[in-house]
């Protein structure tokens, strides 16, 4: 199943995993991700008032905003209430799969096995994120994975930096990558460190392209 928005999610090549922040913290680190050329983010849903920051990050027109860790199938409601235009969960949960096939809301499941592969083609979704990408085996994992599934594509999330971007992107079954090492200067205040950073791996997934 292709799908506009995640065509266009997955066009930047890198999707920011972002954590809620207190909100002018939040606003300036969206600010900082477009000023370095990534109009994109994922949203996690691990504090109280991710929802409500996801809220207020959606009313940007220039911001495409989508919510992530949703593990249960109302989540998938309350972050198509608040305007997220996408779902990334970190498993292949069939309640959540259907809740956003009947919400028609794009999402991208996490697998890190065979099996699970195999139960997201079910529900019809063939690019899925490899989670967490590192910790199973990075690269020589997603090769391995990939092999068997020709027409899945995979946005490895969790431990992608800016030292092994460039070997995620050259894979051919490698769609785009999630991650928060653009993020992390955020959490100190450093939001000009955020922009340079996601310049950075603009220019790397630009370079990958080659
Ligand atoms: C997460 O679990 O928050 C995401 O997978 C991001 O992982 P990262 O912080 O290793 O990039």
């Amino acid at each position: 199943m292709s799908n506009e928005t995640l065509e266009a999610l997955c066009a930047h090549r890198v999707i920011p995993v972002v954590p809620a922040l207190a909100s002018e913290d939040t606003l300036a680190l969206a600010s900082a991700l477009k000023d370095g050329g990534l109009p994109v983010l994922e949203m996690t849903l691990r504090s109280e008032n991710a929802l409500e920051l996801l809220r207020a990050l959606a009313g940007d027109v220039d911001l495409l905003v989508g919510a992530g860790t949703v593990i249960r199938p109302e989540q998938v409601d309350q972050a198509l209430d608040a305007g997220a235009r996408f779902v990334v969960t970190p498993g292949v949960s069939p309640a959540v799969l259907v809740r956003c096939r009947e919400l028609g809301m794009p999402v991208i499941p996490g697998v890190a096995t065979a099996t699970e592969v195999i139960a997201a083609l079910d529900h019809g979704i063939q690019v899925l994120k490899l989670f967490p990408a590192e910790a199973s085996g990075g690269i020589a994992m997603l090769k391995a994975l990939a092999a068997p599934f020709p027409e899945v594509r995979f946005v490895p999330t969790g431990g992608v930096s800016a030292e092994n971007l460039e070997s995620y992107l050259r894979l051919p079954a490698v769609k785009a990558v999630g991650g928060s090492w653009m993020v992390a200067p955020a959490l100190q205040g450093d939001f000009a460190a955020v922009a340079r950073l996601t310049a950075e791996a603009v220019s790397v997934a630009a370079e990958a392209r080659r």
